[in-house]
């Protein structure tokens, strides 16, 4: 899917405007503080219901302004448009429509707008808490396994009480051992998907790196949350005064996390931010191409700032692997120049000048 025309209002610095991106290749360009990173948030919003740049949504919104709003018209991969509007207001007031009508979650967004973002952050991927890793893996999961919502729904649910009676122990110990049974099942369901979707994500991963970087003995492994041997069952009952002592549970799948090591070393210890911004875009490539294979259809790359950290050779072979992922891509950059060729000719590639919140599509760069 392609987002064929975006129409912002009070988002930041930026002017009201309607864009009509390319279905490709989309670079934004222009000085520092002009507005290209708060496109790349205004549509993140569309897709997510959240900002990448502050937990609240209140900043993005305007001075002055009551409130900040996004449209988009997505084409969608079987055919057919379809319209997403997220509205933020200051007293806030929040919305989302799909087609006019209110939409119920923001998982409802993601699924209509699978987006992808890399920007100077995104090193921490590998330097960051689990969290931020087990919400990579989720993303992938989610997109190409229909049951994860409903099966980590479950957990959620059996984790909150369980963790309510661990802190106010008022659960009779039927009960107690009848939600235990609850999480380990729903636990072992999630697991299995996430497994499964490592295994076919890893070789991806793996061949979309060796085309970016030579890093032989880079090693990605999955941990489950809780000892491969045993089942979550037999853990949570071993590990029940510990928890009582902690007021919370702390095995499960709530502690997954993805693994990146090179012989024996964490990645985030000894690579260069440049070489993990390449590890961090091979792996975002790498779901990207199994969204695709999905039938959820094609996700959007949003790439804030590509050239930074980043060589001409590396930046060329980051442009060539985001053009043959064939979604739709937004780059931001301050110097377009180096991003201006290179593309293949028949790559519909649009040109937008961003100055002072204002922003102008360069006709003459246009397929
Ligand atoms: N709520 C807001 N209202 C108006 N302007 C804002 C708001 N938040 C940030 N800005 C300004 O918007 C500008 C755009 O920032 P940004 O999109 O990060 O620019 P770029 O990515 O082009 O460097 C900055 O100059 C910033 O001061
Ligand atoms: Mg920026």
């Amino acid at each position: 899917m392609s987002l064929n025309r975006i129409s912002l209002t009070a988002v930041r610095n930026l002017h009201p405007v309607t864009l009509s991106p390319s279905p490709r290749i989309n670079i934004l360009y222009g000085a520092n503080g002009s507005g290209k990173t708060s496109v790349l948030e205004a549509v993140y919003l569309l897709g997510l219901a959240r900002s990448f740049r502050s937990l609240r949504l209140q900043p993005m919104i305007q001075y002055e302004q009551s409130a900040c709003t996004v449209f988009g018209q997505v084409q969608l991969p079987q055919g057919g448009l379809c319209n997403l509007g997220v509205s933020r207001g200051r007293d806030g007031e929040f919305q989302i429509r799909i087609d006019g009508e209110n939409a119920r979650s923001a998982a409802q967004l993601a699924e209509t707008l699978p987006l992808q973002l890399i920007n100077p952050d995104s090193f921490r991927l590998l330097e960051g808490a689990p969290k931020v890793r087990r919400q990579f893996l989720d993303w992938g999961v989610f997109h190409v396994e229909p049951r994860f919502l409903g099966g980590w729904q479950r957990v959620q649910k059996a984790l909150r009480q369980r963790n309510s009676w661990l802190r106010h122990g008022r659960l009779d110990v039927i009960e107690q051992a009848a939600w235990d049974r609850e999480l380990s099942l729903a636990s072992a369901e999630i697991d299995g998907y996430r497994r499964e979707y490592l295994q076919a994500l890893k070789p991806v991963f793996e061949q979309t790196l060796t085309e970016l970087l030579d890093l032989p003995g880079l090693q990605l492994s999955y941990y489950r949350g809780w000892d491969k041997e045993r089942e979550l069952l037999d853990v949570l009952s071993a590990s029940l005064p510990r928890d009582q002592a902690v007021g919370h549970t702390q095995a499960g799948p709530q502690r997954a996390d993805l693994r990146l090591r090179i012989g024996g070393h964490n990645a985030a210890d000894i690579l260069s931010r440049g070489q993990q911004k390449l590890v961090v875009c091979a792996l975002r490539i790498a779901q990207g191409h199994l969204v695709n294979q999905a039938k959820h259809g094609r996700c959007i790359y949003l790439v804030d700032d590509l050239p930074s950290e980043l060589d001409e050779e590396h930046r060329q072979a980051l442009c060539r692997l985001l053009e043959d992922l064939q979604c739709q891509v937004f780059i931001t950059c301050v110097d377009p120049h180096l991003l201006k060729d290179g593309w293949r000719t028949d790559t519909p590639v649009a040109m937008f000048h961003v100055e002072h919140g204002r922003i102008t599509q360069d006709h003459r760069s246009e397929a």
